[in-house]
């Protein structure tokens, strides 16, 4: 079954607690948080408090936090303390990769790994035992609201031709004409903003996605 984890980039930051609820009654499980520092990614977002405050509000939501941050190890304690149950790191930042997907999995999270659109796969082949999921971006990292890179599917094709097993994830211009590649390629979770909070009917969106799979 296809995860959907809306990513609240998109939601109304002046209503974020009605539009994340708005989200969860049409279905969906996962909240998606993008983390942004400014330098990692050429912009801001938001930190931990949100994700605390978040997780305390909605502890039924699965938070998955995208840290788009240069040094990840320095958060990694903060984010899993605020309650985040999945926390994926880019293979590009500072830090030792093994390392830090191991604290995250002693810390009861589900460890991520995830490439900007121009890094190769066999950048992340080594991480992939200690990678609960693995997140395949599929626009620049930094904005929402993106054109869908369709050619990053082959790096999903490729993982589970590798017989790779875990969670395989998909941010960044998923749509209701772009999620079906997504599923036939091999994803598990699509991470969906614009999309999804500008839709007209988002029970409509979580269903369709949930078929897919
Ligand atoms: C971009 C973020 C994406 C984004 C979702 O850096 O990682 O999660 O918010 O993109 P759209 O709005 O295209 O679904
Ligand atoms: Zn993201």
């Amino acid at each position: 079954m296809i995860k959907l984890a809306p990513s609240i980039l998109a939601a109304d930051m002046m209503n974020m607690g009605s539009d994340i609820r708005r989200v969860l009654e049409a279905g969906a499980e996962w909240i998606h948080l993008d983390i942004m520092d400014g330098h990692f990614v050429p912009n801001f977002s938001y930190g931990p408090a949100l994700c605390a405050r978040i997780c305390k509000e909605f502890p039924e939501a699965f938070v998955d936090v995208h840290l788009m941050l240069d040094q990840p190890f320095k958060y990694l304690d903060a984010f899993i303390g605020a309650g985040a149950k999945a926390v994926t790191i880019h293979v590009e930042a500072d830090g030792d990769m093994h390392n830090m997907l191991k604290l995250i999995r002693e810390r009861g999270a589900l460890s991520g790994i995830t490439l900007r659109p121009g890094t190769p796969l066999s950048r992340i082949v080594p991480y992939l035992d200690d990678a609960d999921m693995v997140l395949i971006m599929t626009v620049e990292p930094g904005f929402g609201g993106q054109k869908f890179k369709e050619e990053q599917m082959e790096k999903i094709t490729r993982l589970r031709e590798m017989g790779y097993k875990g969670e395989i994830s998909v941010d960044g211009g998923v749509n209701m004409s772009t999620a079906g590649i997504c599923a036939q390629s091999g994803a598990s979770v699509l991470v969906m903003g614009t999309a999804l909070f500008g839709a007209s009917d988002m029970k409509e969106i979580v269903e369709t996605c949930r078929r897919l799979g």
